[in-house]
């Protein structure tokens, strides 16, 4: 059960709230909390039951120090929030340290060898030859919007669909196929969702990847043998110090992909949305001048939604922070969310406003892990934005908008809307 929030720090409640998938479920409960910790109790080190102890990092200066940091505090052994045992967990049904190994599990020297096998594909000169492609796209997913007549749920006919399509087609997943790499995100990232969950059992969880695996394998067999323009082909023929990687690493690449590609991008657009339905000046503000507030509107509410809610970090060795001493060996949570609407770095960190120039948003992270997607994520949302605020006359919310339960990745499971088309 969620209490109502801010606790304050005198509360052991606190600690168990703050990792509460409910209660990140509700925007405005655990941005309470949030703003709170921010105020009083910057660097807190909470012990959640069931969890192993950590600290909960909530300023963006903090968060980026930590990650500057990146030989000190590692990502491995435990870059995300698991409960108390699950490694011993991995090892013993799946016989391995990591239940998965992607760039997100991985630290120097081996990230920067396996990032590199891609990053060009996300950069500058590729992503601009994908434009035609991705606009391409837009156009056919607004064109949904004329199909369902008038009302849709823009999350769930829309906004998962379209980053979906552009990630897989950039990966090489048939369409046919997308539906399945849905599912599997969902139940990934939304394992703490009675909605989006197989079940709460781990066994269940880690059947999930055990899917993903069982699909990849064949994509990898299939691209080694016909290699095509795609980056399951570069991941399948990729060599690290000489040799193919392991099945375990190239399923990982595969999947920080086919998952990190859209569920956060999809949450972005959506949570983008109302935010404009919510604001109308913003909107309008939007609309008298589409091409020229675009960027700085896409950034705007990529902060507003934050859907990464989380990456950890562990220290190497001792490290004062903000006058505490974070001690070798314990873990660090760095929410995203708070670094986002820190009061010390953005003015009116509360309010929406698509022209914000005044500090750099923290959503994709920072250093060496900073986000290999955010340049595609930020060209998708302007395609498809362009696109709609291009055909859409009149849009407003037709009910009530419900958030999924997750500490990891989340934001909007459904946004109810109506709307007439020019
Ligand atoms: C609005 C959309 C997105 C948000 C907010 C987001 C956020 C993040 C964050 C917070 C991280 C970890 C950064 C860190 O540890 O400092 C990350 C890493 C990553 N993201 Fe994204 N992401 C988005 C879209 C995408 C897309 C479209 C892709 C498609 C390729 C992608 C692929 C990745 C990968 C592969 C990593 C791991 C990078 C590494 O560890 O070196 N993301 N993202």
């Amino acid at each position: 059960m969620t209490a109502r929030l801010p606790l304050n720090t005198t509360s052991p409640e606190l600690d168990n709230a703050i990792i509460d998938p409910v209660l990140w479920a509700d925007e405005h409960a655990i941005h309470d909390q949030l703003r709170w910790l921010r105020a009083n109790d910057p660097l807190r080190f909470v012990k959640p039951e069931g969890f192993d102890p950590f600290w909960c990092v909530t300023k963006y200066e903090h968060i980026k120090e930590i990650e500057r940091n990146k030989s000190i505090f590692i990502n491995d052994p435990r870059p995300t929030l698991g409960p108390k045992g699950i490694q011993e967990m991995v090892q013993s049904l799946t016989g391995r340290k990591h239940l998965v190994r992607s760039l997100v599990q991985m630290d120097e020297p081996d990230h920067m060898q396996y990032r590199m096998l891609t990053q060009g594909w996300f950069m500058g000169a590729n992503l601009r030859k994908l434009q035609g492609k991705v606009d391409e796209l837009a156009v056919k997913y607004i064109d949904r919007l004329a199909d369902m007549g008038g009302e849709c749920d823009f999350v769930k006919d829309i906004a998962m669909w379209f980053p979906l399509r552009v990630i897989m087609s950039i990966l090489g997943v048939p369409e046919e196929d997308e539906g399945l790499m849905l599912k599997l995100t969902q139940e990934l990232f939304g394992s703490t969702d009675p909605d989006n969950q197989r079940s709460f059992a781990p066994e269940d969880f880690f059947q999930v990847v055990h899917d993903f695996e069982a699909y990849f394998d064949k994509l990898t067999s299939a691209r080694r043998a016909n290699p095509t323009e795609d980056v399951a082909s570069l991941i399948a023929n990729a060599e690290v110090n000489g040799e193919p990687l392991p099945p375990l690493d190239a399923n990982g690449y595969y999947i920080i992909i086919a998952t990190a590609g859209h569920d956060t991008t999809s949450a972005s657009t959506a949570g983008g949305l109302l935010a404009l339905l919510e604001n109308p000046a913003e909107m309008q503000k939007l609309r008298a001048d589409p091409e020229g507030v675009m960027p700085t509107a896409i950034d705007e509410m990529i902060r507003w939604v934050t859907p990464v809610r989380h990456f950890m970090r562990t220290a190497t060795q001792d490290y004062e922070l903000g006058g505490k001493t974070i001690k070798a060996g314990e873990s660090a949570i760095l929410w995203y969310p708070s670094a986002n609407r820190d009061e010390d770095i953005f003015t009116d960190a509360f309010q929406f406003k698509v022209d914000r120039t005044d500090a750099k948003q923290l959503a994709f992270g920072f250093g060496a892990h900073v986000c290999l997607g955010q340049h595609l994520a930020r060209m998708e949302m302007s395609s498809l934005y362009r696109e709609l605020l291009r055909r859409v006359d009149t849009i407003e919310l037709a009910g009530e908008p419900q958030y999924v339960q997750s500490t990891f990745v989340g934001g909007l499971k459904s946004l109810p809307i109506r709307y007439t088309l020019k």
